[in-house]
């Protein structure tokens, strides 16, 4: 009697799991996320950006047996598929919980091949070998690479007591607060803000060259320079028309170029560092 209540409970609970994530279907987005021990085959855990580089290395080692197998050339197809193989099973040493990701079969074909000279044979196990690279890559490349290489700004300040956070927040506000003061012919407060502005810009400019160490690549850059200059005069005698170009350019350089990066990547980070938890999704708050 007892078991049968069990299995009842059971079987209840697994349905109500199923009608759960049937329900929120449309509302959730399920990601496979790569075991957290991947870090350690990047910076700041590794000195080097191991794993994307035994990627690379895998890819050439490919096109480089193809190549080889075109020209008959065994002494090359020799040297390149001891590296592939090297390097293949490199994946398992570095991620011994992706080992069963592996295909053990084409790789082992893709050498029985090129000893026994089967040119023609050789590429097609090559492609053979390929889906299991791109199986992987479905699963877990776009998800690997956003939370192990992008940039990260959850650390950054613009000094002892500002949060990069804070600092996009106040110069948001002046943003705006310049765009409200001109369509009121307040030009007088539009300028004062834009010297504010500026001097903020210089200040984030400041975090830039941590990472971005080329000149070229200073923060204003002299495009940014050019359009504030631009917006100042336009604020003393342009037209209404003018200055709101003047203002949007310098948005657009200023501001989106480094969301489209930076934002966009940093946002996908924290999302998917984020600990979703099943009293979230019990909750139905979409
Ligand atoms: C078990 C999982 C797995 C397998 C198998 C695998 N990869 Fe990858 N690969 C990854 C992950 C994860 C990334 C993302 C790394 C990053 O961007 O930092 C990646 C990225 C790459 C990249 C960089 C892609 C780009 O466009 O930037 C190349 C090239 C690559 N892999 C080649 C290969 C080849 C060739 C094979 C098969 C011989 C292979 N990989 C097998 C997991 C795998
Ligand atoms: C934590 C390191 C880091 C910081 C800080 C950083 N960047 Fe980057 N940024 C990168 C990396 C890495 C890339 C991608 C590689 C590349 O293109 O140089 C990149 C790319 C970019 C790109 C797109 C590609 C390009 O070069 O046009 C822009 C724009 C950019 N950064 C602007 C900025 C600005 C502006 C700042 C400062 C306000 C900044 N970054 C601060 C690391 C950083
Ligand atoms: C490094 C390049 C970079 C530049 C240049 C930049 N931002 Fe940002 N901005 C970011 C990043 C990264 C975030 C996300 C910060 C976070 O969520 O902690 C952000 C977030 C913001 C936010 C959202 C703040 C919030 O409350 O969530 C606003 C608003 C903003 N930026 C405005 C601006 C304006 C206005 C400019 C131009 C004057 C600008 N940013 C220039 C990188 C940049």
């Amino acid at each position: 009697m007892r078991w049968s209540y069990f299995i009842v409970i059971q079987c209840l609970i697994i349905f109500i799991m199923i009608g759960i994530f049937y329900i929120h279907q449309e509302n959730v987005i399920v990601l496979k996320k790569p075991p957290e021990s991947i870090s350690q085959w990047y910076k700041p855990q590794n000195k080097r950006q191991v794993w994307l580089h035994t990627m690379f290395k895998l890819r050439r080692e490919m096109l480089a047996i193809k190549i080889y197998a075109k020209m008959q050339n065994d002494e090359n197809l020799k040297k390149w598929v001891e590296k592939l193989n090297e390097d293949y099973y490199k994946i398992a040493e570095m991620m011994p919980e992706w080992k069963n990701k592996l295909d053990l079969v084409s790789i082992a074909n893709i050498q029985k091949n090129i000893k026994e000279k089967r040119y023609d044979e050789i590429t097609h196990t090559l492609d053979e070998l390929d889906k299991s690279c791109q199986s992987c890559h479905t699963d877990f490349r776009a998800a690997t690479a956003t939370l192990y290489r992008a940039p990260d700004f959850s650390e950054m300040k613009i000094d002892d007591s500002i949060t990069l956070i804070s600092h996009m927040r106040t110069m948001s506000k002046q943003v705006n607060q310049i765009k409200i003061a001109f369509v009121d012919n307040r030009s007088e407060a539009a300028l004062s803000t834009l010297s504010e502005l500026e001097k903020g810009m210089n200040n984030l400019g400041d975090i830039c060259i941590n990472c971005h160490k080329n000149a070229s690549k200073e923060f204003p850059n002299e495009k940014i320079t050019q359009t504030m200059a631009d917006l100042k005069q336009s604020l003393k005698t342009g037209s209404l028309k003018e200055q709101g170009e003047a203002l949007g350019t310098l948005a657009v350089l200023a501001c989106a170029e480094c969301h489209g990066t930076h934002r966009l990547a940093y946002d996908a980070k924290k999302l998917l560092s984020n600990k979703k938890n099943w009293y979230e999704l019990l909750k139905h708050s979409f």
